[in-house]
């Protein structure tokens, strides 16, 4: 399902190496989880993945095809992957249910069904009551929740989760983290995830572990 290939990623001309030649293949329906000290590349993994970064050298696979073709095609991106950022990105102007709707548009699904669908999402983050409400206006895991809404609304086959429970207390880490375990399961969605929290690293069927920007052995 994904490939990569000895991948590096410099940054300040060659300054700053996050990725020192990573290698992994993870197949599909797999829920991996990155661990590692801060630093060590997880978020430029994940974006590198999903077509967020070109990586320095290297290549990676998805589904057999090399993405490289897709770095700068929002559409491949739509219909294959579902992003939940470190630091969540709603659109500050857009209510709750309008950003969790966003991906939905270039897949021209029709509006009523768009709605419908955002609205349900919504209620299984515990988000019914906050819909309208603008980013601002709630609290930072009731955004953090939103914002894997947002992720999943498209169907995507690859869900990318930098630190999804980040900001979250212990109780809604473990629903959303039971929540996209058992989408992820039943939609057959390959899962990579990224964080420090042992016990959320724990839950994945195999943990990756990254230190200097490489996968340790
Ligand atoms: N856009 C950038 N420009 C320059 N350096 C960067 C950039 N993005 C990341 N880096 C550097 O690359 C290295 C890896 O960063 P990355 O964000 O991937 O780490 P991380 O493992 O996700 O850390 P954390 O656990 O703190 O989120 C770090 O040294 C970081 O400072
Ligand atoms: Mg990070």
């Amino acid at each position: 399902m994904i490939i990569v290939k000895d991948v590096k990623k410099f940054f300040d001309n060659g300054l700053t190496v996050a990725l020192n030649g990573v290698s992994l293949q993870i197949s599909k329906g797999e829920v991996v989880a990155i661990s590692g000290p801060s630093g060590c590349g997880k978020s430029t993994l994940l974006n590198i993945i999903g077509t967020l970064e070109v990586p320095t050298s290297g290549e990676v696979f998805i589904e057999g095809e090399n993405i490289s073709k897709y770095y700068s095609q929002y559409n491949f991106r739509a219909k294959t992957i579902g992003f939940v950022f470190q630091f969540h990105y709603l659109i500050p102007t857009m209510t709750l249910i309008e950003n969790v709707e966003l991906p939905m548009y270039s897949l021209s699904i029709p509006k009523n069904l768009r709605r419908e669908k955002a609205k349900h999402i919504l209620d299984c983050m515990g988000l019914s009551d906050r819909a309208n409400f603008f980013p601002t206006k709630v609290s930072g895991g009731e955004r953090q929740r939103a914002a894997i809404a947002r992720a999943i609304a498209n169907d995507p086959k690859i869900i990318l989760a930098d630190e999804p429970t980040g900001n979250l207390d212990i109780d809604n880490g473990e629903m959303v983290m039971n929540y996209l375990l058992n989408l992820c399961k039943k939609e057959s969605i390959t899962l990579l995830i990224t964080t420090h929290n042992p016990s959320v690293a724990s839950m994945a069927g195999r943990i990756i572990y990254m230190k200097n920007g490489k996968v340790e052995k």
